[in-house]
């Protein structure tokens, strides 16, 4: 979590600073803070509680901070209120040494104590105040500052990406990542360091991301980076190729409402590469026929929406393979000794590619044998960098902290391996393998199709958002389905809600169900849509009011028990829920933007999950 960005050039770096943590909000928006230094007036540091918007007023947009070296941070606390005092860059007790932190630092408390015992004085509640405190403690003893660092790489322990600045060293900042992303910039004249390339896409494409261990000394004119022995590395450089106007609103007034309309897009540009000749292709994937052959188990582990792929791709993948396929989210499976092999293979789900728990578990089940294939949306990320294959989802940057479009890319994708599987498998009869190629060919097409009549929805919405308690009922497909609508619905409107397979709702929970409760009722999966239709029966006898969706084949014939039908047009049975979701999207952006909650970066939450 959290947003670091650093800038060394001839410019002045406020404005700079201020302009990518705009972009890196997102990930955290507890506080934000910045340290920029200048000969004349030293080592200045600004911080503040609350939005970017406060720190921005405070120091005039970056204009009131002198100096063409700095280095910024949005947080997402993790220890220590999210106040003004525990806000980042944290300062070491002389002020000579500014730092900021994305991760824990889990051994902060015995760091902490034994400087104290040193006569070293506190003034935060925060892990990331002893990496500023330590290091100056070794720098003062060694007169050598990257002596020091290392000094302190050696004693701290958890996950972190740190920037430093030191006013003894004025045309440089250095940075060191382990567990927590960040990556370098190489500009015309100028270096940068960020956690997430869109903070400094607007100055430089030229990136390379760093390693675990690695330290790097950032100046104006170049980056040297030291391996953990302090062993220069070269490193290799890419070129980002998207759009600044991917990261931008273009008009929209929510990142979100823009993402869910660029799904069609993301979704082509995700498939039409890996189909040739109406078949799946994967270039990319090194596996052979016969390794997938021998695959006993498939594995999917993953968290939030991205676990709820997984939970599709189960229902999908066990149809088109006829193997046994589990998903599990990423933080279960890390601690529950897993019984994972060579003969399994293990798929990860991440939009990121930093989510902690994922990360995790991917490490877990390669120190057991298994095969690890993911699928990604950041190009060089963390996992996509520790798998052994990685299928990438073209969804561009994806900045609204609900996710959207990644889950319709990384669902898309999960449905095509399986077809690829399959294929190699002849687990699938060739006229309904041709009919899948034919849907998936449509889909995008289909999916401009629901975006076309949001009318509905936005009614609905108008007249549903005082619930209180909401429940997302279906099965099968519809089941998973409904785990992402009712995270969509609650992550951004702060309405409870629950998803419920359908049939287990008479074990329990149809006690809650009284007068007024609204059910969102999901009959898309054809195969038990009359099972479906007899769960409404139920929950209507209640008092539910229900709002159902469905295909066009079966609107008017739910049409005859529920008043608010939604539909979505038809296609094959393992794409329901690619089209299906859509409309819960915007639903859950309608509802949360008649409560007048701040959509794109709802409370207590981040977009990227680098803590436990
Ligand atoms: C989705 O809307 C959430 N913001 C969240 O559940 C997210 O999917 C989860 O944190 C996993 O993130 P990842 O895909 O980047 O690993
Ligand atoms: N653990 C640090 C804190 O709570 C850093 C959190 C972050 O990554 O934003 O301040």
């Amino acid at each position: 979590m959290c947003g670091i960005v650093g800038y060394v050039g001839s410019a002045q770096a406020g404005p700079i600073l201020l302009d990518g943590l705009e972009r890196l909000e997102y990930r955290g928006y507890d506080s934000a803070g910045i340290a920029v230094l200048s000969p004349e007036k030293g080592l200045q540091v600004k911080k503040a509680k609350g939005r970017l918007k406060v720190l921005s007023a405070l120091v005039d947009e970056g204009r009131a901070v002198e100096g063409t070296i700095g280095i910024g941070h949005t947080r997402w606390a993790t220890h220590g209120q999210p106040n003004d005092v525990n806000s980042h860059p944290h300062l070491s007790q002389d002020s000579r040494i500014a730092v900021v932190h994305n991760g824990i630092i889990e051994n902060y408390v015995e760091i902490k104590e034994y400087l104290i015992g040193k006569g070293i004085r506190f003034r935060s509640e925060t892990d990331t105040e002893v990496v500023a405190q330590l290091l100056a403690y070794h720098y003062r003893k060694t007169g050598d500052l990257m002596t020091a660092v290392y000094r302190v790489l050696h004693r701290i322990e958890g996950a972190y990406a740190l920037g430093i600045l030191c006013a003894d060293m004025p045309d440089a900042f250095i940075a060191v990542r382990k567990d927590a992303p960040l990556l370098l910039g190489y500009g015309q004249g100028c270096s940068f360091i960020a956690s997430d390339v869109t903070a400094i896409i607007k100055h430089t494409r030229e990136v390379s991301y760093m390693e675990d261990g690695e330290v790097a000394v950032v100046k104006a004119d170049g980056i040297q980076v030291y391996d953990a022995l302090g062993q220069p590395v070269e490193k290799e450089r890419c070129t980002i190729d998207w759009d600044v106007s991917a990261a931008e609103k273009g008009g929209y007034a929510h990142f979100m409402f823009k993402e869910i309309m660029e799904q069609p897009e993301a979704v082509r540009k995700t498939v039409h590469p890996r189909l040739k000749d109406r078949r799946v292709v994967f270039d990319e994937l090194k596996v052979t026929p016969d390794e997938i052959r021998g695959l006993q188990r498939i594995v999917i582990v993953a968290c939030g929406s991205s676990y709820h792929v997984g939970m599709v791709g189960k229902y999908n993948l066990e149809r088109l393979l006829r193997r046994p396929v589990e998903t599990m989210l990423a933080s279960e499976f890390r601690y529950c000794d897993p019984l994972v092999d060579e003969h399994t293979l293990v798929i990860v789900i991440s939009q990121s590619g930093e989510t902690l728990d994922t990360m995790a578990a991917l490490r877990q089940a390669r120190s057991l044998g298994a095969r690890i294939l993911s699928i990604v949306n950041v190009v060089g990320s963390s996992i996509a960098r520790e798998s052994d294959e990685v299928l990438y989802t073209w969804a561009g940057p994806e900045i609204a902290v609900a996710t959207t479009k990644a889950y319709s890319t990384q669902l898309v994708l999960l449905d095509m391996l399986g077809l690829y599987f399959a294929d190699i498998l002849g687990s699938v009869k060739p006229e309904e393998y041709e009919s899948i190629i034919e849907e998936l060919q449509a889909l995008p097409a289909k999916m401009e199709e629901v975006l076309e009549n949001t009318e509905k929805i936005k009614y609905l919405a108008s007249v549903c958002f005082n619930h209180n308690s909401i429940f997302f009922i279906g099965r099968n497909l519809d089941y998973a389905l409904g785990l992402e609508g009712s995270l969509k619905l609650k992550e951004i409107s702060y309405i409870h809600c629950e998803a419920y397979a359908a049939g287990e709702l008479k074990h329990g929970t149809i006690s809650l169900i009284e007068d007024g409760t609204l059910v969102v009722a999901l009959c898309t999966y054809a195969p038990l849509f009359d099972k479906s239709l007899s769960n409404i029966v139920e929950v209507k006898a209640r008092g539910a009011d229900v709002v159902a969706l469905t295909d066009d084949s079966h609107a008017e014939e739910l049409r005859k028990t529920v008043g608010n039908v939604l539909t979505i047009p038809d296609t094959h049975t393992i794409f329901k829920p690619s089209l299906g979701v859509i409309p819960l999207q915007i639903f859950s952006y309608y509802m949360a933007l008649q409560r007048g909650c701040d959509i794109d970066k709802p409370r207590n939450l981040a977009k990227s999950v680098t803590v436990e």
